[in-house]
């Protein structure tokens, strides 16, 4: 069965199910923690479900984190907290092999980890390799492209430094050239428009986020797939900020490679990652860094006899840390049982609140306003006070954890609202800001 197949059963199977249905997770008892204001914005974004308070339902899941309630969390695009499941299983696996000192090298778990991944993306187990993060994603597919000296790079201006220092050295050391568009923050069609006028003759690659760190913006990657195809470009896709936090099907998508990160919205082990590689484009994207785990059949010093795995696999080489996997899994596996559509839902019903809270006192969001085109990162900022000043404010006075954003040139606030924040947390936030406002 292919893997988006897969995909869609996984999560019609977990669709009409509630808290009762996953007792491994909420075991423990759940706390009330809506506003009033929250629970009529969240139904009012289809996040209801019958026979069930949907806010008794989400505290459940928070409980279901180690991370502190001494402050707020909303940096989520930096960093993930992971649930217990996936810590508890990091740590029962490193004793384990510990006691043994064994890797943990197995195919069994490297196959139903990678499974769990194409159900996450869209794709099939084999398409998929095993990264640090996202960065290295990244590196593996500039680096192993076919490019000549004056090729083009088309990318954004709201790039994130990983998807930016990579192409940047490989033009310093191979003359390439990049061409950069700044992304429209009210029109979709524009943003295909902009790219489209950068393409010429020695145009060859495409290289955007599906979700922007600076602002949050969800980019139409499937019409810019499509722009992509009739131009014959390799299309990447730096998923950094999309895979964990919404559904995510790469084979719909049409791209050649998306990179993500385990330990940002999957909510996995810190220094994990995926690389999805379309089969069709695994001999044209060069394995640069190889050896054990990267080939298949006999290897021959003598002879030359070489062949590179037939999957993804061949972007791995030598030792893997398998207790990280093992708890990646684990927290793919969680976020699969929530359902993505579910948690997607949730996120934005987070950043819809939060983003009406900041228009009432007038602070400048700058992060999209269409369904289709926001996520739950809402970036913002406020005349009376400078974002570094704002983010310290915050954080001294109300605890928050956000991260200043200076991608672009935008000089703002970023908040990532994530599974286990909450509405009162969104309410806090917004009295920070209201106090930082006639501070
Ligand atoms: C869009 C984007 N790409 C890449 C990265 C780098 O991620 P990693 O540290 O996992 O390589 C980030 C991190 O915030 C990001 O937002």
């Amino acid at each position: 069965m292919a893997g988006r197949e897969k995909n869609i059963m996984h999560r019609r199977g977990f669709m009409k199910k509630g808290l009762q249905a996953w007792p491994q997770y909420l075991g423990v008892s759940a706390l009330a923690s809506s506003t009033e204001a929250g629970a009529q914005i969240l139904a009012a974004a289809g996040g209801g479900t019958s026979g069930e308070s949907e806010e008794t339902f989400w505290a459940g899941v928070r409980d279901q984190f180690p991370l502190t309630r001494e402050r707020i969390y909303v940096n989520n695009g930096g960093l993930g907290p992971s649930p217990r499941v996936s810590i508890q299983a990091v740590h029962n696996r490193i004793d384990e092999l510990e006691e043994i000192s064994e890797t943990g090298h197995s195919a069994k778990l490297w196959s139903s980890v990678k499974e769990k991944a194409g159900n996450i993306l869209g794709c099939r187990p084999e398409e998929v390799a095993y990264t640090r993060n996202t960065t290295e994603g990244v590196n593996i597919v500039c680096n192993g492209l076919p490019l000549k000296p004056g090729d083009e790079v088309i990318t954004s201006t709201h790039e994130h430094v990983g998807n930016t220092v990579s192409w940047l050295a490989r033009q310093k050391r191979d003359g390439i050239a990049i061409k950069v568009f700044e992304p429209s923050m009210t029109s979709a069609q524009e943003n295909i428009d902009r790219i489209e006028r950068l393409i010429g003759s020695r145009t060859r690659v495409l290289s955007i986020s599906h979700v922007t760190t600076a602002t949050g913006q969800v980019l139409p990657v499937k019409e810019i797939g499509r722009l992509s195809a009739r131009h014959d470009l390799w299309y990447f896709i730096d998923g950094a900020q999309s895979a964990g936090m919404m559904p995510v099907d790469v084979t719909d998508i049409g791209c050649h490679a998306y990179a993500t990160s385990g330990h940002k919205w999957l909510l996995g082990p810190k220094g994990t990652g995926l690389l999805y590689v379309r089969e069709s484009a695994l001999d044209s994207i060069d394995a640069k860094f190889v050896g054990a785990y990267s080939t298949a059949g006999h290897t021959d010093m003598a002879t030359g006899e070489f062949g590179f795995n037939p999957t993804a696999q061949r972007y791995e080489y030598g030792t893997v840390n398998i207790p990280l996997f093992l708890g990646l899994g684990e927290a793919m596996g969680f976020l699969l049982d929530l359902d993505l559509e579910r948690v997607k839902r949730r996120n934005h019903a987070l950043a819809i609140a939060l983003m009406t809270g900041l228009d009432e006192l007038g602070a400048e969001v700058l992060s999209p306003r269409e369904p289709g085109e926001h996520s739950s990162i809402v970036t913002f900022r406020i005349k009376e006070m400078p974002k570094d000043e704002l983010q310290h404010f915050l954080g001294k006075h109300y605890r928050i954890r956000s991260r200043g954003i200076y991608e672009g040139g935008l000089e703002a606030l970023r908040i990532s609202l994530h599974i286990y924040n909450s509405f009162e947390e969104v309410s806090t936030i917004l009295e920070g800001v209201k106090a930082a406002q006639t501070a």
